[in-house]
């Protein structure tokens, strides 16, 4: 167990101006997600003083700490003073980090580095802003967003939920966020799932729609006795054969075809019209 001064725990606990500026007049970013730890700074310069600090950090306690007091140490001070911070100063400030947490030391500096770089060079910030807008927090006890979550899935094709919390973190503490988690994993790849499936050369289509009846409609019908024989598919029109009853469908008023049908929308493609023949 790591040994952490008062105040590293103080900040880790209420950590100081967590969040982005949409405004910002520099962004800087450290680390990697790949890595496990990122930080991203959001600086607002007004006369060549830093008028406000704002983080994101995927990390541990000492990362948000660093993070924390980083801002507390920048805001209000011209850009020359903040020009001479160090991760020394800033491990200084926190009382100290025991030695295999300097690196979240070094973070908070590689990112304040960063962005004042961004600043000085004038790159478009447009460049460096995620282009989604929504920030929404989904872990509160790290900090991390729907959007921080979606491109863990994303970049590393993470399918469960404690993948998600190896990567970012989220979910692993109190757990309550590991329902959400899991709606965003399934989002993703309902989402990726359509993608793949517009993409479909009509060969393909066929492919994947006899696939579904066979591994999914027609499993679900022999349960009841039931069963189905694809005759045909010409474009959206798929032409099938059914016997049985619809007793496994989820509402009760729905019809065989119409499960059939739905299926065959929600897997492959919502133009596709079911054809009964006998
Ligand atoms: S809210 Fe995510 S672990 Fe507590």
């Amino acid at each position: 167990m790591w040994d952490y001064s008062e105040k590293v725990i103080e900040h880790y606990r209420n950590p100081r101006n967590v969040g982005k500026l949409d405004d910002a007049d520099a962004i800087g970013i450290a680390g990697s997600l790949a890595c496990g730890d990122q930080l991203k700074i959001y600086l607002k310069i007004k006369n060549n003083i830093v008028v406000d600090a704002k983080f994101q950090t995927f990390g541990c306690g000492s990362a948000v700490a660093s993070s924390s007091i980083l801002t507390e140490m920048i805001i209000g001070k011209s850009l020359d003073e903040v020009k001479k911070i160090t991760n020394k100063d800033i491990a200084d400030q926190l009382g100290g980090l025991p030695p295999e947490k300097m690196h979240c030391s070094v973070m908070g500096y590689e990112a304040l580095e960063d962005a004042l770089k961004n600043y000085d060079d004038y790159v478009d910030l447009d460049d460096l802003r995620e282009e989604p807008v929504k920030e929404k927090i989904i872990c509160q006890c790290f900090g991390v967003t729907e959007n921080q979550i979606w491109d863990a899935i994303k970049h590393n094709g993470l399918k469960t939920v404690e993948e998600v919390t190896n990567f970012t973190k989220a979910g692993g503490a109190c757990g309550r966020c590991k329902d959400a988690i899991k709606d965003i994993i399934d989002t993703y790849y309902k989402k990726q799932e359509k993608e793949e499936n517009t993409s479909l050369s009509p060969a393909q289509k066929i492919l994947k729609i006899s696939k579904v009846i066979e591994t999914q409609i027609a499993a679900e019908l022999q349960k009841d006795g039931g069963d189905i024989t694809l005759v045909d598919i010409d474009g959206s029109k798929v032409y099938v054969k059914l016997r049985g009853k619809c007793s496994g469908c989820k509402n009760a008023m729905m019809t065989l075809k119409g499960f059939v049908e739905n299926t065959l929308k929600e897997a492959v493609d919502k133009n596709i019209e079911v054809i009964e023949v006998e």
